[in-house]
């Protein structure tokens, strides 16, 4: 049986003070949600430490970490010292690192298995931007990034990692794709970790859906066969909205 998810993407958004209180509202809401999705917060690094002893139903992420173990590359945060915080996932690969960051595929697999092989699980984004999806492009871009992104891992690893398809133009924009875009785009997804891996991999993948996801389209998204929670920007940072969504689960 795959997890149901729902993740919320801080981006560098609250200062600390504010993020603790969110993270104490987000836990205190999760204690009385009414559905049996995990709620998982990714704050900024910087509230990491303060925000794990706020928490215990929700689960702590990261935003990003280093391809690199350690040493010296500076301004980085490795895997190992997210998880000396007690962080347990790690958003890899989200399309603003890839666009503002130039983080390539190649890159993003070598963060991708860095992480795991620490005992962090990877929220491994991928997603296509307007012209790729009018182009006819769409599945071409999705397969590129999943299939190198992830390329070379164990079936173990596999079970460890979650996927999160984010269309780049549904990201901030308020447009929402349709709960029949989404299940179109999970299904292919499903379909192409049969192909790399093998049924039971594709059959327990969670595959999360992001992109102006709002407590009002959740259900219509989440209703879908494929589509196995969310991964929110803007509404996880009130925590009505981001347990709103939780429980539209
Ligand atoms: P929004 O929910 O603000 O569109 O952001 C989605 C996202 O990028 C989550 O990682």
């Amino acid at each position: 049986m795959r997890k149901k998810i729902v993740a919320g993407n801080w981006k560098m958004n609250t200062l600390l003070k504010e993020g603790m209180e969110l993270a104490k509202a987000v836990e205190k809401l999760e204690k009385e949600k009414t559905s049996d999705a995990l709620v998982i917060i990714a704050p900024p690094y910087t509230h990491l430490s303060r925000v794990k002893d706020l928490i215990q139903g929700v689960k702590l992420s990261a935003q990003n970490c280093a391809s690199e173990e350690g040493g010296a590359y500076t301004g980085e945060v490795s895997p190992d010292m997210l998880k000396s915080v007690g962080v347990e996932y790690v958003i890899i690969g989200h399309s603003e690192r890839r666009a503002y960051y130039g983080e390539d595929d190649e890159e993003l697999n070598k963060k991708t298995k860095l992480a795991l092989s620490k005992g962090l699980k990877p929220i491994f984004c991928c997603g296509e931007v307007l012209e790729e999806r009018e182009g006819g492009k769409l599945y071409d871009v999705i397969r590129q990034q999943i299939s190198v992104g992830l390329k070379d891992l164990s079936k173990e690893e596999m079970a460890e990692v979650v996927i999160a398809y984010e269309p780049v133009w549904a990201i901030g924009t308020g447009v929402v794709a349709s709960p029949e875009q989404a299940q179109e785009m999970h299904k292919f997804i499903r379909g192409l970790l049969v192909e790399l891996y093998d049924d039971q991999v594709a059959e327990d993948m969670t595959i999360l859906y992001g992109g102006s996801c709002k407590p009002s389209n959740a259900a219509e998204l989440f209703a879908n066969p494929d589509v196995d929670g969310g991964l929110i920007g803007g509404a996880s940072l009130k925590a009505e909205d981001f347990l709103g969504i939780v429980n539209a689960y």
